[in-house]
C-alpha cells in the first residue's frame, strides 16, 4: 500500500509531487498502470477480455483536500474565530509592506487580539520567497513557541509559510525539503496548523499542499509538495485583492491559466469532463480578468478571479489527469536566475512551448482553439487552427498587459543550455527528458526558450 500511496502522491496531485526524485518519473508512471490494473482486478475482473477492458479505462484516482474554505468578500473578521480553534499564540508572516500599507494588517491583528490571539510577527518575505527567510521564520515560530502560522499575503508568503511550518518541526536544514536533486528528498509528515489569507488572486497556494522556495546561493528555484502542508483553514476575502495593482493582477490571471493549461495540455487523453472544467476556468479569467485589471476596486470581478485562481490549483481540475508541469518547471529555473515574476515568465515560455506541443498533441490544442476561442478546424488535427489558438492565447497575454518575449524581461539567450541542464538536473523521467507531454530533451527545451527571445 505504500508504494501505491507514494506512487499516486507522485502523479495525481499538484505540481508532479514526488518522493524519490523525479529521475524515475516515467518508471513511476509504468508503476501506476500496473496498480490500476491491479485495483481493476481486485475489483473481481475475472477473463483476459475483461481485464483489457479495464486495462482502457484511464481515469483512476484518489483525491484528497482537507482545507476548510471560508469564502466571500468581508469574510476577513472570521480570522479571530478560526484561528483560535487551532491555538493561542500565531506567527504571522507576512510580505513586503502591502497588508500594512492597506491597513489590512492592523484589522487582523485585531480580530486575532480579540479572540484572544496573541502574535509573533515575521515580515519581509519576499516575491520569489527565499530559503533564509523560511529559516527565520522558523527561528522565530521556536522562540516565540508559535502554535500555528497565518499566512497574510500572496503565493510567497503563503509558500513560505508552508515550509516555516514544517521546518519548526524539522532538526535539520530546511533546504532538504524542497526538490533540488539531492539523494533523499525529506518530505516532511508533520507541519504546524496553518491558516492562508490570500491577498493576490493568481497561485491557489491558500488551498493546496504545495510550496516554491528559492536558494538564492545555488541558484535552485524548486518545490515541495506534502499532504501536512494543506492549510487547515484558508480564508478567501476579494476585498483584499482590491489595492493588487494591475501588472500584478495580470500576472494572476496569466498563472492561473497556465496552472489549468498544463494539466488540460500535459494530462492523459480521456478527461472530457476535466477538459471541461479547465475550459470553464480559462473562459472565467478571460472574461473577469480583463475586467478586474480596468477596474480594480470591481469587487465582483476580484471575487470571479480569485475564485477561479483558487480552482484552478486545489486538485480538483488535475484530478485524475496525471499532469505534468513543464512550463513551470521552466520558468522556477528562469526565475531562479532572474528572480523574474513568476507569471511574467510563465506568459513568456507557454505560448512557445504549446507551439512545440501542438505538433505532438494537435488534438487537444485544436480542442483549444475550437472552445477557448470559437475557431473552427477543417479536422480535428488542423495544426493551422491550433496554432491560431495559440496565437490568439498569446495576444489575450498582451492585450492584458504581460510580457510574451524573454527580451521584455530582458533575458537573453546567453545561458539557455545552462537553464535546460538545470531543469533536468532537478527533474527528469528515465530517458533523461523533461516530463510532459511530449517529454523534452534539453535540445527541446533550448527550441523553446529560443521561439521566445
Ligand atoms: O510583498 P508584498 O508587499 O505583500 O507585495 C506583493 C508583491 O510585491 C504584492 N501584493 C500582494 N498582495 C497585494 C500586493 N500588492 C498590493 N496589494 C495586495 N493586496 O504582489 C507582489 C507579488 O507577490 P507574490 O506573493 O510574489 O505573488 P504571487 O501570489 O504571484 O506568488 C508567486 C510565488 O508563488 C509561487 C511562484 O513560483 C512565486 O514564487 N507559486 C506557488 C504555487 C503554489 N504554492 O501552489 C504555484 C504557482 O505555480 C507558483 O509557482
Ligand atoms: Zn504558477
Amino acid at each position: 500500500m505504500h508504494g501505491l500511496r507514494q506512487c499516486l502522491l507522485i502523479l495525481d496531485t499538484i505540481h508532479g509531487k514526488n518522493s524519490t526524485g523525479m529521475r524515475s518519473l516515467k518508471r513511476n508512471r509504468h508503476h501506476f498502470e500496473r496498480i490500476r490494473c491491479s485495483r481493476q482486478v481486485f475489483a473481481a475482473v475475472d477473463t483476459a477480455e475483461q481485464k483489457t477492458k479495464h486495462l482502457e479505462i484511464r481515469m483512476n484516482f484518489e483525491f484528497q483536500n482537507p482545507t476548510r474554505l471560508i469564502f466571500g468578500a468581508g469574510s476577513l473578521f472570521r480570522i479571530g474565530e478560526a484561528a483560535s480553534r487551532l491555538g493561542k499564540k500565531a506567527l504571522l508572516v507576512t510580505g513586503g509592506g502591502s497588508v500594512k500599507r492597506s491597513g489590512v494588517f492592523d484589522r487582523t491583528v485585531a480580530t486575532l487580539k480579540a479572540a484572544g490571539v496573541s502574535i509573533a510577527e515575521c515580515s519581509g518575505i519576499e516575491p520569489n520567497p527565499r530559503i533564509t527567510s523560511v529559516v527565520r521564520g522558523a527561528e522565530i515560530a521556536r522562540q516565540e513557541a508559535c502554535d500555528m502560522v497565518i499566512a497574510l499575503g500572496g503565493g510567497s508568503t503563503m509558500d513560505a509559510s508552508k515550509v516555516i511550518a514544517a521546518a519548526v518541526l524539522y532538526d535539520g536544514n530546511p533546504w532538504d525539503m524542497i526538490l533540488h536533486g539531492q539523494e533523499k528528498w525529506h518530505i516532511p509528515s508533520e507541519a504546524l496548523p496553518l491558516i492562508t489569507i490570500p491577498t493576490l488572486a493568481a497561485t491557489g497556494s491558500e488551498m493546496n499542499n504545495g510550496a516554491v522556495i528559492t536558494n538564492e546561493e545555488t541558484k535552485v528555484k524548486s518545490f515541495l509538495v506534502a499532504d501536512c502542508l494543506f492549510p487547515r483553514i484558508a480564508i478567501v476575502d476579494p476585498e483584499l485583492t482590491v489595492s493588487v495593482p494591475k501588472d500584478q493582477t495580470a500576472f494572476g490571471v496569466c498563472d492561473l491559466i497556465t496552472h489549468v493549461t498544463e494539466a488540460y495540455c500535459n494530462g492523459i487523453d480521456g478527461t472530457p469532463l476535466q477538459d471541461r472544467f479547465a475550459e470553464g476556468v480559462i473562459l472565467a479569467a478571460m472574461e473577469w480578468g480583463p475586467k478586474a485589471i480596468a477596474d480594480g476596486n470591481d469587487l465582483e470581478a476580484r471575487t470571479q478571479v480569485q475564485w477561479a485562481a483558487l480552482v484552478a490549483l486545489n486538485g480538483w481540475v488535475h484530478a485524475g489527469t496525471n499532469p505534468m508541469y513543464p512550463v513551470h518547471m521552466l520558468e522556477h529555473t528562469v526565475s531562479a536566475y532572474h528572480d523574474v515574476t513568476h507569471a511574467a515568465g510563465l506568459a513568456v515560455i507557454n505560448p512557445a512551448w504549446m507551439r512545440f506541443a501542438a505538433r505532438a498533441n494537435s488534438a487537444k490544442f485544436v480542442q483549444f482553439a475550437e472552445r477557448v476561442f470559437g475557431l473552427k478546424a477543417k479536422s480535428t488535427t488542423d495544426l493551422d487552427c491550433a496554432l491560431e489558438g495559440i496565437d490568439r492565447f498569446e495576444a489575450f497575454l498582451r492585450a492584458i498587459g504581460c510580457p510574451t518575449r524573454f527580451s521584455e524581461l530582458g533575458i537573453g539567450s546567453e545561458l539557455f543550455e545552462t537553464y535546460a541542464k538545470d531543469t533536468l538536473k532537478i527533474i527528469h523521467d528515465a530517458d533523461g527528458k523533461l516530463p510532459g507531454r511530449p517529454a523534452m530533451s534539453e535540445a527541446d527545451i533550448v527550441e523553446v526558450f529560443k521561439a521566445a527571445v
